[in-house]
């Protein structure tokens, strides 16, 4: 025993890097920190209270007054940007709402802005919420499809009145043809050229969208969104679509959902070199809030794995329901 274990002289023993823990810290190759968050926020005309999302533990529709309340703790947790979703009172078949100067979220912004200057505020663009029948963009009954250049015009009213209450950066989420380059025009056009495009550029039609389609009451009514979301088997197209984006104007690139098209967000930032975001979606947080509720994993130790897990597959940022708990999480 002892004469084989003399006989043992590796010169490559990786364990030795692993010994303690300040070592582990010294040499670790990617880092979770608070600058990479950015929280996703409902805010509906509709509920009067703080109202909790069933199917997304932890995870509420705010009045506009408790909205501000949480960006204020948001930002003092150390998180720097939030992420902002409507939910109109009223919707019709022109999503009016999504462009209107007193909509939710443009309400919103104005308040938010005033509030906590610092805060950098997104808007999620898209007109699924605001839609009686929970598409996208505008449909044609007739034909049974969504309309792409008429519903483009929608969105990048939506774009620019989201600038005008004061938006940081823009988000359009919809995945219609041609709208980055549409939207950085009328922002240009409206004197809004510093306003940042958030581009969901790689964005899958994905099963796991379903909790936030509660939270957000954007569930289409008839039919799905594979028209013009991708199709989750498309790796090349993810990259085509991307590129478009980025030759249209898009700052920042994002993928999403984020864990199970890893891959690809690898591929879209080795490929792009852009700022580039990945969406831990609600359907990835309600699955690890499900099994640690019942006590069959450990949620804060998952969550910090998989945030690292984006970091080094590549994420500059990442859009996560768990943003106030990591930044406290990292703090400890
Ligand atoms: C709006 C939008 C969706 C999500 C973000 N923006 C839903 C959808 O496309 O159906 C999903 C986010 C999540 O699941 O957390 N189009």
């Amino acid at each position: 025993m002892s004469d084989s274990h003399s006989l043992l002289s590796l010169v490559r023993r990786p364990r030795r890097l692993r010994a303690t823990p300040t070592l582990r810290h010294m040499v670790r190759e990617h880092r979770v920190a608070a600058s990479d968050l950015i929280l996703p926020l409902f805010i509906s005309e509709k509920v009067t209270e703080k109202t909790s999302v069933s199917s997304m533990p932890g995870v509420f529709q705010f009045t506009l007054d408790d909205a501000v309340a949480e960006c204020i703790a948001a930002w003092k947790d150390g998180v720097p940007a939030v992420l902002l979703f409507g939910i109109p009172s009223v919707k019709d078949e022109d999503a009016s709402q999504a462009y209107a100067a007193d909509g939710i979220v443009q309400r919103a912004v104005a308040a938010i802005k005033h509030a906590v200057p610092e805060l950098i505020v997104i808007t999620d663009v898209c007109l699924c919420e605001y839609m009686s029948h929970g598409h996208c963009g505008i449909v044609d009954h007739e034909r049974g499809t969504v309309c792409n250049d008429e519903s483009v015009e929608l969105i990048v009213k939506a774009a620019v009145s989201h600038a005008r209450a004061g938006a940081d950066i823009v988000a359009p989420s919809d995945m219609m043809d041609g709208r980055i380059g549409a939207i950085r025009d009328g922002l240009d056009e409206a004197g809004f050229s510093d306003v940042v495009i958030m581009s969901y550029s790689a964005k899958f039609c994905s099963a796991f969208y379903g909790p936030f389609r509660e939270a957000a009451e954007s569930a289409p009514q008839f039919g799905d969104r594979r028209t013009y979301q991708m199709d989750p088997a498309n790796a090349a197209e993810a990259l085509r679509e991307t590129e478009l984006d980025v030759d249209e104007g898009a700052d920042i690139v994002m993928v999403k959902p984020g864990l199970p098209y890893l891959d690809l967000l690898w591929r879209v930032k080795e490929r792009f070199e852009l700022p580039t975001a990945v969406y831990n979606v609600s359907g990835e947080y309600a699955m690890i809030k499900a099994a640690s509720q019942n006590g069959w994993l450990d949620e804060r130790a998952c969550v910090l794995e998989l945030m690292t897990a984006f970091k080094r597959a590549g994420a500059d940022l990442i859009i996560t329901y768990w943003a106030r708990e990591v930044a406290r999480w990292l703090r400890e």
